[in-house]
């Protein structure tokens, strides 16, 4: 099946009563959620998962949905049944604007399969989550094949409970050749990727807009600048200064505007 390409304008609008329908927010109130509280668990046991960054106050943007999205899909946090690609596991936690963990909210994702196509009639590569009760999540999959007009992508609705607001976002993969060329494409959206055992990991730390307290303020007094430069080269472990304060590089990449060390979590982190 041939797909077209996602463009800003074709998102179909879906409404917070469509998606609180579509993957049962009645849950949400219940009291236990068993894929949850399973999870937590598991998820737990990862140290490697320490929280990213997490800068108060800063959101993760919103992208389009693009054509592609689906209403009720299963709750599973494996989607690779009866699928063949690459074994992706993307996991990472949820806060709120104030960077406290968020438990129990709803993420529902959708992607292409290996060729880069998308299940329009059931439902291969879609399925929704919860996180744990430490905010977290982890998602086995697959890595998404291409299609025509877009980078490898990844897409996620979260909603957490009690909240009328949906957050609808892509997940990217660094090191892309297309990231250049696709006009949906974020930065701030990129994951850190590796790979460990033949499997290609993934993390990512979602911050919605739900109120909370912030422990700590942006520092506005503080003029951005430092010792990061556009056009620069850094390999991991690379330290520079930025808007007072230093990060490490995490993954090696050519600086580019609008990559500046707070802006990507996936390739700095505060030191
Ligand atoms: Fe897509």
């Amino acid at each position: 099946m041939s797909e077209n390409p996602h463009r800003a304008g074709e998102e179909p609008g879906l409404s917070r009563k469509r998606f609180i329908t579509a993957v049962g927010l009645g849950a949400l109130a219940a009291p236990a959620v068993a894929g949850a509280a399973s999870r937590a668990g598991a998820a737990s046991a990862a140290p490697a998962d320490a929280p990213l960054a997490c800068t108060p106050g800063r959101t993760t943007v919103a992208q389009t949905e693009g054509p592609y999205f689906k209403p009720n899909s299963p709750e599973r946090d494996d989607l690779t049944a009866g699928v063949s690609g690459t074994r992706l596991v993307v996991s990472g936690y949820v806060f709120d604007r104030a960077c406290r963990p968020l438990s129990r909210v709803l993420m529902d994702f959708w992607q292409a399969d290996n060729s880069g196509n998308y299940d329009n009639v059931r439902f291969t590569l879609r399925g929704h989550l919860f996180t744990g009760a430490d905010g977290s999540y982890r998602l086995t999959t697959i890595v998404p094949g291409l299609y025509p007009g877009r980078t490898r992508h990844i897409h996620v609705k979260l909603q957490a409970p009690g909240q009328s607001r949906i957050l609808t976002t892509q997940l990217y993969f660094p090191g892309e050749p297309r990231n250049n060329t696709d006009t949906i494409f974020d930065p701030s959206l990129l994951m850190n990727v590796r790979t460990a055992g033949g499997v290609r990991e993934g993390t990512f730390d979602f911050v919605l807009d739900v109120a909370g307290t912030p422990t700590t303020s942006p520092s506005p007094s503080t003029p951005p600048g430092g010792t990061w430069r556009a056009g620069t080269a850094y390999a991991a472990g690379d330290r520079v200064t930025y808007g007072g304060s230093t990060y490490r590089c995490l993954q090696a990449h050519t600086a580019q505007t609008g990559w500046e060390p707070p802006n990507v979590p996936s390739l700095w982190q505060r030191a």
